[in-house]
């Protein structure tokens, strides 16, 4: 009998992929899946196969990806783009295009929101060069076709659909002057023949794909971004994933809730003068009509002045602002609750409870993607969270994974019964 294992230090190996990120039944069940579609009769022939056919190899990878994903996620992160963009000390040789990477880009909502965020900012499409990689095929095929169905436009504002799409019978089509300006192609963080080029992105977004991956694999992806980061370019990255760019070399640059990192090692002052401040981008031909006046209030909102970093040794503060935020979410104030929480999750950083809360303040607004991504990211940073692993497994529950929301409940009884609590 073929042993799990096995298949798990195979993906490791192809994809980075850390398979106690997304559990064994998953990969079980994909496995399984996989075995099926080939006509095969046991693993170990699924395995034999996987030796000989890369092609499988990239089937049994779309099978795994979660391509979650949605336009303007995290919206700050966005308006913290514009804002370097628009101070020009970003790039290597002045008056070149801005050159922005997206990885992993899944179905394109990402890059095309950052062509949006720049178009909006007045910026030219001569101006900036986005590339946009992703180890899915599937997913890249959606994004070069972008058409997107209600769950690509989560964000509150959607004034940018006004603006930028066009209404098909299912949902909405990117128009395709914005659609031309990401290039996709598909690519692996770890294959060195997908990025030839060093140091050539000054900024890159590389947003919940760390998380997938175990410590060792998440130090060596950050090396490779590292590398293909210009000196004094950006890295944008999930929240739950700033630890760790500290601990290797990144220093968090001053832009509120963005997540963005500057190498440390930088000089401090870029080998060009940096414009005036008022230097705006201005067009050298329009690529569309300035947006309407009003729909100016629906972009992303530009984000508040950066407060200082506090140094990390404030645990009281920081559990009061959560037990504040507890009593919001109690009180049905889940706006207001998750609010607080992600501005505790910028000044303190990732922890299990600020997830968690989260994850209930989602809950109760009945996003339960969102819920369960916050649940599993509580979940990560500490695996025996038992509240967390008690409400992952009710949502997994309503939503019929009966399987996963067992092997949950059971998880939380072994904990109850190791603990005593
Ligand atoms: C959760 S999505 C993140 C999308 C987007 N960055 C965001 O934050 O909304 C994760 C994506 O990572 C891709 N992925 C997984 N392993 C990868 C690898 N080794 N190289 C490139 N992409 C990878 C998956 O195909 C999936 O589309």
């Amino acid at each position: 009998m073929m042993a799990l294992i096995e298949f798990e230090r195979l993906l490791k190996q192809a994809m980075g992929l850390s398979a106690a990120t997304i559990g064994e039944v998953t990969l079980e069940r994909a496995l399984q899946e996989r075995q099926q579609a080939c006509g095969l009769p046991d693993l170990q022939a699924y395995w034999d196969r996987l030796q000989s056919s890369t092609a499988e190899l990239q089937e049994l990878i779309e099978a795994l990806v979660v391509p979650e994903t949605w336009f303007f996620r995290h919206g700050e992160a966005f308006s913290a783009l514009v804002e370097v963009a628009r101070k020009g000390t970003l790039r290597t040789v002045p008056g070149t295009p801005l050159r922005l990477l997206s990885l992993p880009c899944a179905t394109g909502e990402e890059p095309y929101s950052m062509a949006m965020a720049l178009l909006d900012a007045g910026f030219s499409a001569g101006q900036f060069h986005i590339d946009a990689v992703d180890i899915s095929q599937r997913a890249l095929g959606k994004a070069r076709a972008a058409c997107y169905g209600k769950h690509s436009f989560r964000s509150r504002d959607l004034g940018f659909r006004e603006r930028y799409f066009e209404a098909t019978g299912h949902g909405y089509r990117l128009i395709e002057p914005v659609r031309r300006l990401v290039q996709f192609r598909q690519g692996n963080l770890f294959s060195p023949l997908s990025f030839p080029q060093a140091a050539s992105y000054e900024l890159i977004f590389c947003r919940n794909l760390l998380i997938y991956f175990d410590r060792p694999t998440q130090e060596q992806a950050i090396a490779v971004l590292g590398q293909l980061l210009a000196p004094h370019g950006l890295l944008f990255v999930g929240h739950a994933e700033t630890s760790l760019l500290t601990s290797q070399g990144f220093v968090p640059a001053q832009l509120s809730r963005a997540f963005a990192f500057h190498k440390a090692e930088r000089t401090e002052q870029p080998p060009w003068p940096a414009p005036a401040r008022t230097t705006r981008a201005a067009p050298a031909k329009p690529l569309l009509p300035p947006p309407p006046r009003q729909a100016a209030a629906s972009r992303p909102a530009s984000p508040p002045p950066s407060r200082p970093v506090p140094s990390p040794g404030l645990p009281r503060q920081a559990e009061t602002e959560l037990d504040a935020a507890s009593r919001l979410a109690d009180q049905g104030q889940f706006a207001a609750a998750a609010r607080l929480c992600l501005a505790h999750l910028d000044t303190h950083g990732p922890s299990a409870r600020v997830f968690h809360l989260l994850g209930l303040v989602n809950d109760a607004s009945g996003d339960a993607a969102e819920a369960a991504s916050f649940y599993r990211k509580a979940l990560y940073l500490d695996p025996e969270h038992g509240e967390a692993l008690i409400h992952l497994a009710l949502l997994l529950e309503k939503q019929g994974h009966m399987d996963s929301a067992q092997r949950l409940h059971a998880r939380a009884r072994r904990l109850k019964s190791r603990t005593g609590g």
